[in-house]
């Protein structure tokens, strides 16, 4: 069954309180936590404080930790504590991905790697019993509301071609439109900021994603 899981990028800042209430009320409970450092990415965005300020307040909801960060592993154990769920850590971003995926696991937290739009999927082979889930770039990290890359998909096709039975999720650009392709490759949880919470009607588009699966 595929998943949803809006991004908090493209949320009202301003009124996070009733942006993740009004998320939950729509029956989604997990929740896409961008973190950039302005130097993997050329963008700023969110700190451990404000993951715990959402996990005390919101128990419920599953964060899932999207580091893009030149030197992640300096922070695993503050995201950890502030309550993220799940860590996915950039496979650009480490020497060494076993060792990093056994620090997340000895975290409490589920395991995960992610490639930008350059990387091939084959750098991930060795890797895939090491990690419980990927997600696959289709913009290139750093900004929302790009355009979905469409030759991405072979990517989701050869990891699931290699055996990977975890979750794939799936990052940047992605909509009502291309989600179907995004699952016929192979694809499970479709990340969604702009077309989640800029969406007239949230609950059309939770609706619309409930009847891919
Ligand atoms: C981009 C981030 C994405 C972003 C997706 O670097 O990793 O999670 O929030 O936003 P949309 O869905 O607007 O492309
Ligand atoms: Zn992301």
């Amino acid at each position: 069954m595929v998943k949803l899981t809006p991004s908090l990028l493209a949320a009202d800042l301003l009124h996070l309180g009733r942006e993740l209430e009004e998320m939950q009320e729509t029956g989604v409970f997990r929740l896409h936590f961008d973190v950039m450092d302005a130097h993997f990415v050329p963008n700023l965005s969110f700190s451990p404080a404000l993951c715990g300020a959402i996990k005390r307040q919101y128990p419920h909801i599953t964060l899932d930790a999207h580091l893009m960060m030149d030197q992640p592993l300096l922070y695993l154990q503050a995201f950890a504590e502030a309550g993220a769920d799940m860590i996915v850590l950039h496979r650009e971003a480490l020497e060494d991905v076993r060792p990093a995926m056994d620090r997340l696991r000895s975290l409490g937290v589920r395991r995960g790697i992610s490639v930008k739009p350059g990387t091939p999927a084959e750098t991930l082979f060795p890797f895939l019993d090491c990690v419980d889930y990927i997600l696959v770039m289709t913009v290139e990290p750093g900004f929302g509301g790009q355009t979905f890359m469409t030759d991405q998909l072979e990517k989701i096709r050869a990891l699931r071609a290699a055996g990977f039975a975890g979750e794939i999720a799936v990052d940047g650009g992605v909509n009502l439109e291309n989600a179907a392709d995004v699952c016929r490759a192979g694809g499970d949880v479709l990340v969604m900021g702009t077309n989640f919470f800029r969406a007239a009607d949230r609950a059309q588009v939770v609706r619309a994603v409930e009847e891919l699966a």
